[in-house]
């Protein structure tokens, strides 16, 4: 077994480097709090390559909120790297700089508390389009603005310009949201939950507007999600990464990890989701785990973090030392990595 390193991870990109287009190498953060040090993340490593998708999913509070917004250069981590185009962003000055903020767009969870009241989704679109040089004049501007809500599916665009937020659904707000995001041309956006707040009827089809933009723009994605079965469904022919209490535990092609997932915590996360046929739901079997409690940040179990928890437990090992992501084999770097399966368990590193 190899540890992976995140730079190896990926492809070339569209200038034809061959770097990844967005590198994290083992980011922290902790938080001093007066309760004790929060270790909201701890070591995560992965990339993405221009156009790609990759999914973080994780039970509520694992860390992926945090990891978003240190990607998308919004947080600072304690310890470790974000590269954009293979360099540390936080050596970039002036028009490096620019480029990665606007070449990584955040689009939040909450399009209510993301979206200015006050300003209409015409004004929404046009101020980033003006202050960012993209539209020479109020006009170029509107006109842009209309093609985004085009391309977001907010048709016909003149219905929607001199709305105000409080005049749409909540899911065409999420899409002026992502209109605003695109006025940037990104190369990489940081979804965080983006269908989570929205009318479940409508999330499949906001997932697909998010999934044409990606195929007819080139446009990657850091999807983030506590629900497998839309990581699923979003990253089919890209990534998903697995996280618990601050660390990525699985790494894998969506569809191989679906198929064939490792670690004791994706197979049981895997094993809880409904399917659509409810006979295969209701002879699924499930993966029991030890407990239920996810453990406080503030108190991590020893050794593997997710040992009283799993049904696969070795005493010996599994509370002792903290496994790595570890890739099979040891080709690691002969391979295109990002096909690699990586998984951080002892019993599974051992085969
Ligand atoms: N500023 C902070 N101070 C203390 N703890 C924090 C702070 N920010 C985040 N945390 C803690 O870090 C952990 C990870 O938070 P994060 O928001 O990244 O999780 P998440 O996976 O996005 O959760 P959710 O699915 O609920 O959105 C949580 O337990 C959170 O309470
Ligand atoms: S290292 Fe041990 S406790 Fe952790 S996931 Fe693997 S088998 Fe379970
Ligand atoms: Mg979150």
């Amino acid at each position: 077994m190899t540890a992976v390193n995140a730079r190896s991870v990926g492809g070339p990109t569209a200038d034809g480097s061959n770097a990844p287009l967005v590198t994290l190498e083992n980011v922290r953060w902790h938080v001093p709090t007066p309760r004790g040090l929060v270790k909201a993340v701890d070591g995560v490593s992965f990339s993405a390559r221009d156009g790609e998708i990759v999914c973080l999913v994780g039970e509520s509070g694992c860390g992926k909120t945090t990891t978003g917004k240190i990607a998308a250069g919004l947080l600072t981590p304690t310890s470790g790297r974000v590269l954009y185009e293979g360099r540390d962003i936080s050596s970039l000055r002036g028009d490096d700089f620019n480029r990665f903020r606007r070449g990584v767009q955040l689009v939040h969870q909450d399009p209510y508390a993301s979206i200015n009241p006050m300003h209409t989704v015409g004004a929404t679109l046009s101020a980033p389009l003006r202050r960012h040089g993209f539209a020479s004049s109020s006009s170029a501007a509107r006109k842009r603005a209309a093609e985004l809500l085009d391309l977001v599916d907010l048709t016909p665009s003149s219905d929607f310009l001199d709305k105000y937020p409080h005049q749409l659904s909540g899911g065409q707000r999420q899409r002026v949201a992502i209109a605003r995001a695109l006025t940037v041309e990104p190369r990489f956006i940081v979804a965080d939950e983006p269908v989570s707040m929205v009318d479940v009827s409508i999330r499949i089809s906001l997932l697909n507007t998010m999934l044409r933009l990606q195929k007819e723009l080139g446009t990657g994605f850091l999807f983030i999600t506590h629900d497998l079965a839309l990581a699923r469904y979003f990253a089919w022919g890209g990534r998903i990464g697995v996280m618990y209490v601050g660390r990525m535990v699985e790494l894998g092609l969506a569809s191989d990890l679906v198929a064939n997932p490792q670690h004791p915590y994706t197979r049981a996360l895997l094993s809880a989701i409904p399917e659509a046929d409810p006979e295969l739901t209701r002879t699924k079997t499930r993966v029991e785990l030890r407990s239920l409690e996810v453990p406080s940040l503030l108190k991590l179990p020893t050794g593997c973090t997710f040992h009283p928890r799993c049904p696969q437990f070795e005493t010996g090992i599994c509370e002792v030392s903290v496994p790595q992501l570890l890739a099979p084999g040891s080709k690691v770097a002969e391979l295109d990595s990002s096909n690699v399966h990586a998984v951080a368990c002892h019993v599974v590193a051992r085969g």
